[in-house]
């Protein structure tokens, strides 16, 4: 065995929907920029740009949010030599295995994906004679596409939310399933891997910052466009003065998540003395801007250079693909879709 193929496989993907802001650098992107310098590890991050489409039919949003998502991870320092960075859409494997994998895996199963059924539950609520009404097959079928990414690469570790767990017993379910019937260790059964020290931080209106309830703040807008969104946080009506308390605060959650004890042991006092709100307010855009400035300098140059970027991922891709197609082939043949000579 060669040394790369005993380091631990760590895999996960970012569906390309959105623009990256505060919550997703905390949750996910700086936690895996972290693990991807391990030398232990070998870690595959991906576009899950198929996936994108489930959700947004917005040709422009898609590509413009591939992209982002692509400069964002770059200019926050991720080191392509090391970790294998690609787009889902450049590997024709992808789509190839979850042919096969759909092939194996029960319709029941994915019945009972919760993806699926909140969709059917909000039909029923909203009492729709059909409670599959406006459900595609690539909703349906979403948990095959990623048990694809996962057993494409055979990861040991994903790296994901709470709510993707079902999706990795999943790609366990299918994988398991596969080996089996087809007599032979084909896929490694991958396990989910949460991280509950990490911050979920909270948006502009408190709730948690996502893309959903449209109250996040994105990483890399301008110096003015931060210190105005900062100011935008709810806050309660204390006034300057009386003291506050921290937990539960989103102003003191987002500066703890970028600061370190100390800093925010000092700022756990200035609570307890009755610092205004808009004072926090102010030391909080300070913070975030004297941490984003350089990566947003870099990401700027980036966006602006869109053919580095695809010849980035193209490097990526041909990394990737040096895997799958090989192994797309024992596939193949295990599945008695082998060359006949
Ligand atoms: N479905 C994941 C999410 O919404 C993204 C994703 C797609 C993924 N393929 C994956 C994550 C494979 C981990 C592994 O967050």
């Amino acid at each position: 065995m060669s040394a790369a193929s005993q380091k631990t496989r760590v895999l996960t993907g970012i569906t390309t929907t959105g623009t990256p802001h505060l919550g997703n650098y905390v949750g996910a992107i700086k936690p895996a920029i972290a693990a991807s310098q391990d030398p232990s590890v070998q870690s595959y991050y991906f576009l899950a740009d198929l996936h994108a489409l489930i959700k947004c039919q917005d040709p422009r949003r898609v590509q413009e949010s591939r992209l982002e998502i692509a400069a964002t991870w770059l200019a926050l320092g991720l080191d392509t030599d090391n970790a294998i960075f690609y787009r889902q859409s450049d590997i024709p494997e992808i789509p190839e295995l979850t042919w096969m994998l759909s092939c194996v895996c029960a319709k029941g199963l994915m019945n009972r994906a919760h993806a699926y059924k909140a969709a059917v539950a909000e039909n029923e609520v909203a009492g729709n004679q059909d409670p599959d009404k406006g459900i595609t097959m690539g909703l349906f079928g979403y948990p095959v596409l990623m048990a694809a990414d996962i057993l494409m690469f055979n990861a040991n570790k994903v790296p994901v939310g709470r709510d993707q767990i079902q999706h990795i017993e999943m790609a366990r379910d299918m994988g398991g399933r596969f080996n089996h019937l087809y007599r032979g260790e084909f896929f490694t059964l991958p396990e989910a891997v949460v991280d509950d020290d990490v911050a979920v931080l909270g948006g502009l209106d408190g709730r948690k910052m996502s893309k959903s309830y449209n109250n996040t703040i994105p990483l890399f807008v301008s110096e003015k466009k931060l210190l105005k969104l900062v100011r935008k946080i709810k806050t309660n009506s204390l006034e300057p003065g009386e003291p506050k308390d921290p937990e539960g605060c989103t102003l003191f959650q987002i500066y703890s998540a970028f600061s370190n004890r100390e800093e925010r042991e000092a700022m756990r006092g200035e609570y307890a003395n009755g610092i205004g709100w808009g004072e926090v307010k102010n030391r909080l855009f300070e913070l975030l801007n004297e941490q984003l400035r350089e990566p947003r300098e870099r990401y700027i140059a980036l966006m602006e250079d869109p053919g580095h970027i695809e010849s980035v991922l193209l490097k990526g891709a041909e990394r990737a693909r040096a895997e799958a197609a090989p192994f797309m082939d024992r596939l193949r043949e295990a599945v008695g879709l082998g060359r006949f000579a």
